[in-house]
């Protein structure tokens, strides 16, 4: 199996590029399907959820072709089907993006009843709800989630219990050919959900207020396809940023809206890290101790739950006690307890959890809980003592694009190995 090797100590400085968001791009793929036609995507990030949300549209009968390492040409003309399978679903939830628009386009849907995932149950219930409200019927049956709007998709005003994102999302792509206009109140705003009302307009449809939790969308004849380029990633750049502050000299990280990390690079100041934003690029450093700072996690704009475990690393060093909330997935916590096997201090308290600060990390086996757990442990590694091996990095590649040459190039000694898997039974 491999995993990532890090050698703690080496400073790392330098310039770096973020790649398009990984949660723009998927839900841009799927809204393709409400345009009949070829749309091209550009900036989109050679990753393999973005490789899996490919499966899923050629499974619906898309054709996706590759152009270049981050153009994507998409063409949906001959989509003819509307049952999206488990074995796609498992491997990646966002695959429930194409309930909407397939909703929109064909008045049906079949889509794999999501299962809970490392974070969290992660619940769809709000997105079912909201597509009541709009005249879908929903039946449950053998696993998979029947969709359908005998009647056609109706606007209606709709409420949502907690700015979801996906929901969000599915309820903007079900309503751009509906009868009248869906209002969408406490709506997410993230600016994933901006891009992709962007380039909705872009392609015909009529949708207002995205960005606000008011969102408005009136029902439209057919979309056409465009040509449109996917946000920079956010969090792929706070990611960075966090390394720059954690091991102190210059990084300037290129290719995303410092406004989209608003709170997170007014949190990192506290901490002691300085900021220096510019036009689309920020330079991170620090040269005092890192500071306690408390966080809780909220959706935007408030702290992204999607930065909560490279945030955590910071504090786990800092001079002083503070405490972390989360308020957005149950179970993002586990990162900690693998950080507890570096070194660190910290007592998790239901969804709270209380950061003592040490003095330093120690190198250790761990293993990548999710996504950004996996990428804050190779964060860890670059300041702890020794050698760190971060095992199970299928998930750092699902969001991160060349995470390991990136860091190279800014000087870490970081490399992909191949170890013997000690779940092979010949060991
Ligand atoms: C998206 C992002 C993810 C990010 C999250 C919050 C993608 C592919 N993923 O996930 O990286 O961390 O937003 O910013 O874009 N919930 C329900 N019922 C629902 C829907 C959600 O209870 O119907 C709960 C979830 O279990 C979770 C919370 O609401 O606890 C937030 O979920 P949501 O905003 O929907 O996140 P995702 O769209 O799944």
């Amino acid at each position: 199996m491999e995993v990532i090797r890090v050698e703690g100590g080496s400073p790392i400085s330098g310039e770096v590029g973020v790649e398009g968001a990984k949660n723009s791009a998927l839900k841009l793929m799927a809204a393709t399907i409400l345009a009949p036609g070829v749309t091209t995507l550009k900036n989109v990030p050679n990753i393999s959820d973005v490789h899996v949300m490919g499966k899923v549209l050629k499974c619906l009968g898309a054709r996706v072709d590759v152009l270049g390492v981050h153009e994507l040409r998409i063409d949906t003309s001959g989509v003819d089907s509307w049952e999206t399978p488990y074995r796609l679903v498992e491997q990646m939830r966002a695959s429930t993006a194409v309930m909407g628009p397939l909703l929109a386009r064909f008045g049906k849907a079949v889509v794999a009843m999501p299962g809970g995932c490392n974070i969290g149950a992660r619940k769809i219930d709000m997105h079912i709800l909201g597509l009541e409200a709009l005249g879908v019927k929903f039946k449950i049956d053998h696993g998979d989630i029947h969709a359908s709007a005998p009647d056609g998709i109706t606007g209606a005003n709709v409420t949502l219990d907690f700015a979801s994102v996906g929901a969000t999302e599915n309820l903007i792509m079900a309503s751009v050919h509906a009868k009248g206009t869906t209002v969408i109140d406490n709506a997410a705003r993230e600016p994933e959900i901006v891009d992709l009302a962007n380039m909705l307009n872009e392609m015909g449809a009529n949708i207002k207020g995205a960005g606000s939790p008011v969102i408005e969308i009136t029902g439209v004849g057919e979309l056409h396809p465009v040509t449109h380029t996917v946000v920079g990633d956010r969090i792929e750049a706070g990611t960075f940023l966090a390394m720059a502050g954690l091991c102190g000299e210059p990084v300037t990280v290129k290719g995303f809206e410092p406004l989209h990390l608003g709170l997170v690079l007014r949190k990192f100041e506290q901490m002691g890290i300085t900021i220096e934003t510019g036009f689309r690029q920020v330079t991170a450093y620090r040269n005092g101790p890192l500071k306690p700072v408390d966080i809780q996690t909220l959706p935007f704009p408030g702290f992204p739950t999607d930065m909560q475990s490279q945030t955590m690393c910071l504090l786990a060093l800092a001079k002083g006690t503070c405490i972390v909330t989360e308020n957005v997935f149950e179970n993002r916590f586990m990162f900690a307890s693998e950080l507890q096997r570096m070194g660190s201090n910290i007592v998790i308290k239901g969804h709270h959890a209380v950061v003592h600060g040490v003095d330093g990390l120690s190198g250790a086996e761990v293993k990548s809980p999710d996504l950004r757990g996996g990428a804050a442990l190779v964060m860890a590694g670059l300041v702890a003592d020794g050698i760190t091996t971060v095992s199970a990095i299928h998930h750092i590649d699902r969001g991160y694009e060349n995470f390991v040459p990136k860091l190279q190039s800014l000087g870490a000694k970081v490399e992909r190995v191949e170890v013997p898997d000690p779940e092979d039974p010949d060991l």
